[in-house]
């Protein structure tokens, strides 16, 4: 059956940022899916909330908080995880924010600017460096990297997280290439998704309307959108894709420059 493609049975699969938003559905997605899940981010709290979610679902569910902006933290994770797993066949790199790194030029120093890459392209860097043996293991495992519709947008204040998310598009074409054919990598590129993350969106009336005229679709996603795109990178149903940056983005990214730019100056 096609539908077998999609399955994760039998598999585990690490996300990051997994204690809300985009990182919490996939996780749950992916249980439902039928895989154990490795849950990383600062909050345990919010950990253990998704945590026992994917065990109401029947699968595993191991919680590691850590600070991914601290490689000696890295280590300490997968040193516990190598006791734990034997492989992992499915790495999700979440986590990421545009952080201290949001602001113009004037206001973000260089320490502001690389604490924003430190989360959103270097910290998916270091996990997938120290996984790779944990990654060889299975046959065939499948790293997605969630990256932004910034990674090729243009917008003002937002330098820092715009370069992250670029490098972690160009990071990911490189490592397909150079992890092919045992681990393929690919990237989701959202739009605006409904998340804790884009509350001051949602909770404002005006800038709804005004982030809206700009989606094609007409609406903003929504984190089962993201997790859909996420099944089928980490799935067999995607097993000729490597170095791929899907948009799910409402349409945006098909969109001339110059509509983007008339559509902006409407709001
Ligand atoms: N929402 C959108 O519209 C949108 C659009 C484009 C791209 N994205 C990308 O999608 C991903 C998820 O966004 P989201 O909207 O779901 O964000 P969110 O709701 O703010 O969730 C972010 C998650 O990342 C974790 N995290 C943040 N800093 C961390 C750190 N230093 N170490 C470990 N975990 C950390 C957070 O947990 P703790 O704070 O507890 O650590 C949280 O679980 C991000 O990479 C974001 O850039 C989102």
């Amino acid at each position: 059956m096609l539908t077998d493609f999609f399955s994760l049975n039998g598999k585990a699969a690490l996300v990051t940022g997994a204690g809300k938003g985009i990182g919490a559905r996939i996780a749950t997605a992916f249980a439902e899916m039928g895989a154990d899940i490795i849950l990383v981010a600062r909050t345990e709290a919010d950990l253990e909330r998704v945590a026992s979610d994917v065990r109401d679902l029947g699968q595993n569910a191991y919680v590691y908080p850590c600070d991914l902006t601290d490689e000696s933290q890295i280590k300490g994770l997968v040193a516990s995880l190598q006791k734990e797993i034997e492989g992992l066949d499915i790495l999700v790199n979440n986590a990421g924010a545009p952080g201290k790194g949001y602001g113009s030029l004037a206001t973000v120093d260089k320490r502001r600017f690389e604490h924003t890459l430190d989360i959103n392209l270097s910290a998916a860097y270091s996990l997938i460096h120290h996984m790779l043996p944990l990654l060889q293991s299975p046959k065939q495992a499948s790293i997605v990297n969630i990256s932004s519709a910034m990674s090729w947008m243009v917008d003002s204040q937002m330098a820092a997280y715009a370069a992250a998310k670029a490098g972690l598009d160009q990071m990911t074409r490189v490592l397909a290439y150079e992890l092919s054919p045992d681990i393929r990598v690919n990237g989701i590129a959202p739009g605006a998704i409904e998340t804790p993350a884009t509350a001051f969106i949602t909770q404002d009336p005006q800038r709804l309307e005004e982030t809206v005229r700009w989606i094609p679709q007409g609406r903003l996603g929504q984190t089962d959108d993201i997790a859909l795109a996420a099944l089928y990178l980490a799935s067999s149903a995607s097993g000729f894709v490597s170095g791929k940056i899907l948009e799910v983005d409402g349409g945006m990214a098909a969109l001339p420059g110059s509509a983007i730019q008339s559509r902006l100056q409407k709001s």
